[in-house]
């Protein structure tokens, strides 16, 4: 049997590609595997979003194209930087055999066969009307496990503009609601408990086609799903989410009790610059509006430091709204300006690297703080967690998620993977809490 090595690079979106050609080659004969000296075809998936990402490309293929000489290996480029880049890929590396963007992904078959005997390029974006070919193949490898990704949306309308991925994912089209049901019906039926829906604005799926159901309609249809137990989704864009999402919040018990709803900045002044469409006062509104429906929601952000303009005025204001929602979590980074995107326009006002390094710094470290803070507050209370497998740390040791998507890791064996599970929380951790199970499974 061939065999295929599949790394991935980037956000979920690429993950679920990932799985999507991993079930195309399945059936296409391939085997997986880990070790990439026994592959017999390779494809990297890849990120552009920063420019550190896709240097992430660049030192793979310096690994993985000298093993051309020593053995026949298929070499593919896959992802977002597949899509910008194109025809250079070809023309910096000669081994490489396929280039293909995610809008390709459905024909990852046929793109390997065809790669044999010639150089292939696929960057093609199909139309935006319903023929989107959302793959309906289930990752073999999301049989078994306790949470899986499922596509909801492809591409983004909108044009922040830092954003590469516009460029990257071509137009929004949402995925028909009952692809979407069928889906999350067979993987439930394979075992998984936990789905999470993914796009890059999931909040505005649905509306641009007149009769499809609305993002808050999917979530109640797969709230009925039965064996789904834990629904989250990603990724949120503040201004477009409208009430009947925040009242799911209050009807929908097995909407997980945390959301990640990127911000970027604090600074109205900012925003505008990043054409957000929001100001501090709405995302704040938007924010109240939600705990109150759900007291206990736990939010996670997105920042960006050192966008082009940015004042140490703006930047404490990004510090304040952090103490002010009190985020629990965040993916924060330094401003990368990419190809093609607008905010290359407003580069004469860059801020200097040292000041947006420092910035970041100061971003984390209270992050940090208040993180622990938050996850000192829980020990000696007693959290509910649906256990995810062993941990990939400690032996003997569990690893299982709240609702509020904390880390909770307890001594046991790895029977009750799938399970949920009473554990007292014994010790606070950043990024992680420590725990004791109290009694069986519930
Ligand atoms: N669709 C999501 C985000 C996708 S990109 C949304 O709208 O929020 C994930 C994160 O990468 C963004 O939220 C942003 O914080 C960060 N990011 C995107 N482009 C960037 C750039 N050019 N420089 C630094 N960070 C960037
Ligand atoms: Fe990028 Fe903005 Fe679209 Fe998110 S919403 S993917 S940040 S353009
Ligand atoms: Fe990266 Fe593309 Fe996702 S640029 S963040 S892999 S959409």
């Amino acid at each position: 049997m061939p065999r295929v090595y599949i790394k991935t690079f980037g956000c979920q979106m690429n993950e679920y590609d990932s799985g999507k050609m991993r079930a195309q080659l399945g059936s296409a004969g391939f085997e997986g595997t880990d070790d990439i000296d026994d592959a017999d075809l390779v494809i990297v998936n890849t990120c552009s979003i920063r420019e550190k990402p896709e240097q992430k490309l660049h030192s793979f293929l310096g690994r993985v194209l000298p093993q051309k000489k020593l053995r026949p290996v298929t070499v593919a480029v896959a992802g977002c930087v597949a899509q910008m880049d194109g025809q250079r890929i070809f023309r910096k590396y000669p081994g490489v055999d396929l280039v293909f963007g995610p809008d390709a992904v459905a024909k990852t078959r046929e793109l390997v066969k065809a790669a044999q005997t010639r150089r292939i390029l696929d960057t093609e974006f199909l139309a935006g009307d319903g023929a989107y070919p959302f793959p309906s193949d289930l990752d073999p490898e999301a049989q078994g496990r306790v949470g899986a990704l499922v596509t909801i949306q492809k591409g983004c309308d909108n044009k922040c503009t830092f954003c590469i991925v516009p460029s990257t994912r071509g137009d929004e089209v949402s995925r028909p609601a009952d692809a979407i049901v069928a889906e999350v019906e067979a993987l439930v039926a394979r075992g998984v408990k936990e789905i999470t829906l993914i796009g890059q604005n999931v909040n505005s799926y649905g509306l641009k086609v007149p009769g499809m159901p609305t993002f808050a309609q999917l979530l109640r249809l797969v709230h009925v799903v039965e064996g789904v137990e834990v629904i989250r989704y990603t990724t949120s864009h503040p201004r477009d989410m409208g009430d009947d999402v925040v009242a799911c919040y209050a009807d929908l018990p097995k909407l997980a009790s945390h959301l990640h709803l990127p911000v970027q900045s604090g600074s109205d002044r900012v925003l505008r610059r990043m054409k957000r469409f929001y100001t501090r006062e709405k995302y704040l509104n938007v924010v109240r509006k939600l705990r109150a429906a759900r007291p206990d929601l736990v939010l996670s952000t997105d920042v960006i430091t050192g966008f082009p303009g940015e004042t140490e005025d703006d930047f404490l204001q990004t510090m304040s709204l952090l103490d002010e929602v009190r985020f629990e979590s965040s993916f924060s980074f330094n401003y990368s300006p990419r190809p093609g995107t607008p905010a290359l326009r407003l580069l004469d006002d860059a801020v200097p690297d040292e000041v947006s390094q420092e910035r970041l710094a100061r971003f984390q470290a209270r992050q940090r703080e208040i993180q622990l803070e938050a996850h000192r507050a829980l020990e000696g209370t007693v959290q509910r967690v649906l256990v995810e497998g062993p941990s990939a740390h400690d032996d003997g040791v569990v690893c299982g998620r709240t609702s509020t998507f904390k880390t909770v890791n307890f001594p046991s064996d790895a029977h009750l993977t799938g399970q949920w599970v009473d554990v007292t929380i014994t010790r606070a951790f950043v990024n992680s809490l420590r725990g004791e199970r109290v009694g069986e499974a519930v």
